[in-house]
């Protein structure tokens, strides 16, 4: 056990989501097993800048395992991108007497973390919190299996008016720059048609393949929509080229939105947030630093903060055969 490490500072930032609390929790539970400190930054880098923090005993996290959402908050710091600001943050870390950080996040809140790192000999952890699934070194992040489930069960409603008024329903969902979330969900949904940022699937082939729903006795569809997909710029200009080539259609928008990011941790994230958390500290009293925790084939691995952020987590193509497949 590295000795120097007796007090380890925790945070979240970027967009929440849910199971950040769960992970707050282990981080806080396993330091009080081991018998280290714990302090919680709140609003994630702004809170190192500011100085505001908690101490975090084993009580204090107490039935915030089920709670989506964070109680540490989280924000987005612009200062922390500056050099002053990450100055300020050092120098508050030293008056806190933290020794090691670990951060909760996604890829901004790891590379800010790894910057930091570097300029301020501060070691740091992270552990891949967001909905949108988006990590490299990690088949899953914290948040993602939850937000899958309300796009799940809100497609499910979406479904029941699209089918009793034969409407055509294009359903936005989050996920930045990537398709994760339209993916799984659109599989998972039983949507007729799935547009990924990561692939160009074209208006012309989405045309066609609305009217050949038609014309096998399909009355509703569902088009998943990643919001970082650009086949017609935006859900709505989408929309309006298919209403207008394909006049037949009754067609809807719903936008899902921050409903994503809230509600309940599914059982997967808040066990997937307690393992990483867990290693995350056993890393640090290990002596290691700017790690990034994964699950990998099941496993608790870890891999460089700095290779999380240069590759690519590439979503599984295959998907979208399987979904062409089963919307015949
Ligand atoms: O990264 C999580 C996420 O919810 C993305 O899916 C989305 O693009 C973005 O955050 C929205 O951010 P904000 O809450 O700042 O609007």
């Amino acid at each position: 056990m590295n000795k120097t490490i007796k007090r380890i500072g925790v945070l979240t930032s970027g967009g929440d989501s849910p199971g950040m609390n769960a992970a707050i929790r282990a981080v806080a539970r396993a330091c009080a097993y081991y018998k280290v400190e714990c302090v919680g930054f709140y609003r994630g880098f702004q809170g190192m800048i500011d100085g505001d923090y908690v101490a975090m005993d084993a009580r204090s996290v107490r039935n915030i395992i089920s709670r989506g959402g964070t109680i540490l908050k989280s924000a987005r710091s612009k200062e922390f991108l500056t050099s002053e600001g990450r100055k300020k943050a050092a120098d508050s870390l030293k008056e806190a007497k933290i020794d090691a950080m670990i951060l909760i996040g996604g890829d901004g809140t790891f590379r800010g973390g790894k910057v930091f790192s570097e300029e301020h000999n501060i070691p740091v952890i992270g552990v891949p919190g967001t909905i949108d699934n988006d990590i490299f070194g990690t088949n899953y992040t914290i948040g993602y299996d939850t937000a899958l489930n309300t796009v799940v069960e809100a497609i499910d409603k979406i479904r029941d008016t699209a089918s009793s008024h034969n409407r055509l329903f294009f359903v936005e969902v989050m996920g930045r720059d990537a398709g994760f979330i339209a993916l799984n969900s659109g599989v998972g949904a039983g949507a007729e048609e799935i547009l990924i940022p990561e692939e160009d699937l074209g208006l012309e082939r989405l045309l066609a393949s609305l009217e050949r729903s038609r014309r096998s006795g399909k009355t509703s569809s569902i088009v998943v929509v990643s919001e970082g997909d650009k086949t017609g710029k935006n859900v709505f200009e989408l929309a309006a080229y298919v209403t207008e080539n394909l006049p037949d259609y009754d067609s809807k928008v719903t936008v899902l939105g921050h409903i994503q990011r809230g509600g309940s941790p599914s059982c997967f994230d808040r066990v997937l947030a307690s393992r990483l958390c867990v290693k995350a500290v056993e890393l640090l009293l290990d002596g290691k630093r700017d790690l990034m925790v994964g699950l990998v084939n099941n496993q608790i691995e870890s891999c460089t903060l700095e290779s999380a952020l240069k590759e690519k987590h590439d979503i599984n193509k295959d998907l979208l055969r399987i979904s062409d497949i089963l919307s015949t």
